[in-house]
């Protein structure tokens, strides 16, 4: 299939471009690089430096399809600062994610595959979480991903738009290839990584109250390679499917407390943490159920807490200041 991948020059972007390129799909990348890195994108396939809601790349994005589908992974996603900023994430996750999706239809592009997230379940009822639990995002990002979700049901009935939407987990872990860098980091492992190795200070562990086991929060961490994994199954499945939503996680929850621990079993070496308040937008816990995903998709998540961690480290290694440019 030929593929407009846009975000792909992000983390999960690139490792999804990775994975389709080399299951022989042709991958044109769209990114304005303001997050992602031209070194992220894959040999083999075309990067058009430019934003989704820009309607000049998208028209030269488009101009060099015609695309089977597009894989919709640009987005803003830093969840305390989309409680201080939403204006950012509505528009960008929003706004400009209906731009590109008008682009589409314009251009006669009828499959999606979205990258949404957990973060629109909010505060969880039960766990794990199925995708039918009650959606009550406690921060703007993941209210803009379930507006762009509910967009996406009236687009479906009303032009046909296929779409698979997923809602991922805590995406974590390295190819070979491709690995976690960002010009901020907020992210857990990484910062626990560089802090293991000298590279940063101190890691402060968010929360010791929350209603959990060890007073601080659990999250479900899944393998990045399989969340791209799971988008090339959804490309074959999804004419059957129509419109579906799945998450993608591996079923289990591990407290933060618990991430570090791991490290330093895997790695040898401890992580030096330190206490720090709760950051505001924090649900307690997190865990997906995947049993939708396994029953319609045949998806499986592959690699456990363990190899995550370890292909974390092998990337960091070989990059230790992530990619330059
Ligand atoms: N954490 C710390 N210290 C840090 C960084 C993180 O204690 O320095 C904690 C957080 O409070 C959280 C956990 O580690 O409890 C994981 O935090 P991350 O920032 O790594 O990830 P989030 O759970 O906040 O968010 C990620 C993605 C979102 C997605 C969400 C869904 O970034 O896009 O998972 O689970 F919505």
């Amino acid at each position: 299939m030929k593929l407009l991948v846009t975000g792909g020059a992000g983390y999960i972007g690139s490792v999804v471009a990775e994975l389709a390129t080399d299951a022989g799909h042709e991958v044109v990348v769209l990114d304005d690089l303001r997050a992602g890195f031209r070194a992220a994108v894959p040999q083999g396939s075309r990067l058009i430096v430019g934003a989704i809601g820009d309607p000049a790349a998208l028209a030269q994005a488009f101009a060099s399809g015609p695309f089977d589908a597009v894989m919709h992974l640009a987005a803003e996603a830093a969840i305390e600062e989309s409680t201080t900023n939403p204006a950012l994430y509505f528009q960008v996750n929003l706004a400009d994610s209906l731009t590109l999706i008008d682009a589409m239809r314009a251009h006669g592009v009828a499959r999606l595959v979205l990258s949404s997230t957990a973060a629109t379940y909010g505060e969880p009822r039960q766990v794990p979480i199925t995708e039918d639990h009650p959606q009550a995002p406690v921060n703007a990002y993941g209210e803009s991903k379930l507006m762009l979700e509910t967009c996406l049901r009236w687009y479906h009935r009303a032009y046909g738009l296929r779409t698979v939407a997923f809602r991922y987990f805590n995406a974590a872990g390295a190819t070979a290839a491709r690995g976690e860098s960002r010009r901020h980091e907020t992210h857990l492992l990484p910062l626990a990584l560089d802090a293991m190795a000298g590279r940063r200070p101190p890691l402060r562990v968010f929360g010791h109250d929350y209603p959990t086991p060890d007073g601080t929060c659990v999250r479900d961490y899944v393998h990045v390679a399989d969340i791209a994994r799971a988008h090339l199954l959804a490309l074959e499945r999804i004419d059957q499917l129509g419109l579906a939503f799945f998450n993608l996680g591996s079923e289990t929850g591990y407290s933060v407390r618990q991430v570090l621990d791991a490290v330093a079993r895997t790695l040898g070496r401890e992580v030096p943490s330190e206490p720090a308040p709760r950051r505001p937008g924090d649900p307690a816990v997190l865990v997906a159920s995947a049993a939708r995903a396994r029953a319609e998709l045949g998806w499986q998540p592959e690699a456990g807490l363990d190899a995550i961690i370890r292909s974390a480290w092998e990337w960091r290694q070989r990059h230790p200041h992530g990619y330059r440019e």
